[in-house]
């Protein structure tokens, strides 16, 4: 039932101290796994693109990138009889040597970071710190599950045997990664089927992870439509589990075509982020703007709701200045390196065009988004004010450049309004009182919660990522996470003598 399973993940979370003083965390210099994401998130300066070496690395990157060009996929058959083989022999392999190779993957990760960053930037749509911090977190992915799991070693019985992994566009380098490594170091044999707008980088990917030791025959590349062959894939007995990330509809549709898949799913999100009385007001500001914006607001893990205390949400001088900052992110393509707001994957779709274009009862435009004449997937940020509590902007997920803004009377309205979503992903406060965010933590909803900090940009190891509610499908493992890569093991505990 899920009340008790979200009463043992909170256990389990606040155990691990993941939940706990996040926002304490963000500030203090813990040893992090990949030293360049920690320069990165506890130093924005430090990482900036000034830095004369790493510009000249990036510069050169960018004018030697050439397009990947991916292959076609394959026949489909032959590809899972190489799977099932390939696993065989994988899973025979030990647990050490499998970690060493994952090992290597970081360092190859690390080597060809700029060059996949020009990558991502060219077909990806990627703003160059975005797509960086994206190489951190997959070199954080192989250098956690590689030093994590080894501990396991008497107790796993075996992998599963076939694992497609079926990532997303908007984190087209780290979320395919971390699935693929995650099943790798179980001993899963992979497919990778990436998605369909960001074919490139993923090829780019699996072809660094080849170099690093991964046998070809173990991870191959699949990059079939989304249409019929995708489904024979998915369907096919040869799979053992599928890794989703996407939307909710298209877990429940791959739910559908076989009902007894092992599917692992982090779906959608709804995510709001609380400004109470007693916040830091700039700080509030700076960090909604990050969530909301950040990447166009393509991500799951995206603020699209801040529901703000009544005290600040009627301060002119906080909407002038949440205004002026969300008004002044420069809006352009990510070819254009001083771009924040890059360009839409595609021209927004139905719920993301009503967002951009059209207001709902007692609403009006903080900051009315505008398209670029040049290219109609480049939006400017849009803020609407008096988003109310049941109205189609407070539950429909849009993913895209859009925040709305609720006025709640306390921070029990600000909670329920902010749980009353079918969406559990991520939640933020903002409140310097400790009371208040005691409280806020012990009745959220969601897997990842961020105190006085952005709701994006979860940390692996740190702050494993994951949700609750229409949020997650399978288990409910974290990626990221301590449990993570058991998922794609099988267990036996013997006990006897010899
Ligand atoms: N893992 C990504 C984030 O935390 C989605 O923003």
């Amino acid at each position: 039932n899920s009340a008790a399973w979200h009463e043992q993940e909170r256990r389990f979370l606040e155990g691990w101290g993941h939940r706990k003083d996040v926002a304490s965390l963000s500030r203090r210099q813990l040893p992090v796994v990949d030293p360049n994401r920690a320069a990165h998130f506890l130093n924005q300066a430090d990482s900036d693109w000034t830095q004369a070496a790493t510009r000249e690395q990036l510069d050169e990157a960018i004018a030697d990138w050439t397009p990947a060009l991916p292959p076609q996929a394959g026949d489909l058959d032959e590809t899972l009889d190489t799977a099932v083989a390939a696993a065989a022999r994988w899973s025979a392999e030990s647990i050490t040597q499998r970690s060493e190779i994952l090992h290597h993957a970081g360092q190859v990760m690390q080597q060809r970071r700029f060059e996949s960053i020009a990558e991502m930037q060219q077909t990806a749509k990627k703003a160059i710190a975005e797509a960086d911090s994206e190489i951190s977190e997959a070199i954080d992915f192989a250098r956690y599950y590689a030093e994590h799991y080894p501990q396991y070693a008497d107790i796993v019985s075996t992998s599963l045997g076939v694992v497609v992994i079926t990532p997303p566009w908007n984190f087209p380098y780290a979320i395919p990664c971390g699935g693929v490594l995650a099943a790798l170091m179980a001993g899963n044999a992979v497919i990778l089927k990436p998605a369909p707008e960001t074919t490139d980088i993923a090829w780019r990917m699996v072809r660094q992870l080849w170099e690093a030791g991964v046998p070809r025959d173990v991870l191959q590349f699949y990059p079939c439509a989304d249409g019929e062959t995708g489904k024979r894939l998915i369907t096919d007995s040869r799979v053992d589990a599928v890794v989703l990330t996407g939307a909710y509809q298209t877990a429940r549709l791959f739910q559908s075509w076989r009902p007894s898949l092992r599917l692992y799913a982090e779906t959608s999100g709804k995510n709001a982020l609380v400004i109470t009385a007693q916040s830091d007001r700039e700080l509030a500001v700076k960090d909604l703007v990050r969530s909301a914006f950040g990447h166009a607001g393509q991500k799951c893990s995206a603020a699209s709701l801040a529901i703000i205390e009544a005290e600040v949400y009627d301060d002119p001088i906080f909407q002038r200045q949440l205004h002026d900052a969300a008004a002044s992110l420069k809006v352009g393509p990510s070819t254009d390196r001083t771009s924040v707001v890059t360009p839409l994957i595609r021209e927004p779709e139905p719920a993301l065009l009503r967002a951009l274009t059209q207001l709902d009862e007692g609403e009006s435009w903080l900051l009315e988004p505008q398209v670029s004449s040049n290219d109609p997937c480049n939006w400017s940020p849009g803020i609407r004010l008096g988003v109310r509590p049941g109205s189609w902007f407070h539950k429909t997920e849009c993913f895209g450049p859009v925040l709305g803004l609720m006025r709640a009377d306390n921070l029990d309205q600000a909670i329920e309004w902010q749980n009353d979503v079918d969406f559990g992903l991520t939640a933020g406060i903002h409140t310097l009182d400790e009371a208040e965010y005691r409280k806020w933590r012990d009745s959220v909803q969601a897997g990842n919660l961020y105190i006085n900090r952005p709701t994006t940009g979860a940390i692996v190891q740190r702050q494993p990522f994951g949700g609750w509610k229409k949020s997650s499908i399978g288990p409910g493992s974290k990626a990221g996470g301590p449990n993570y890569v058991s998922l794609f093991a099988r267990w036996s505990d013997a006990a006897g003598d010899v």
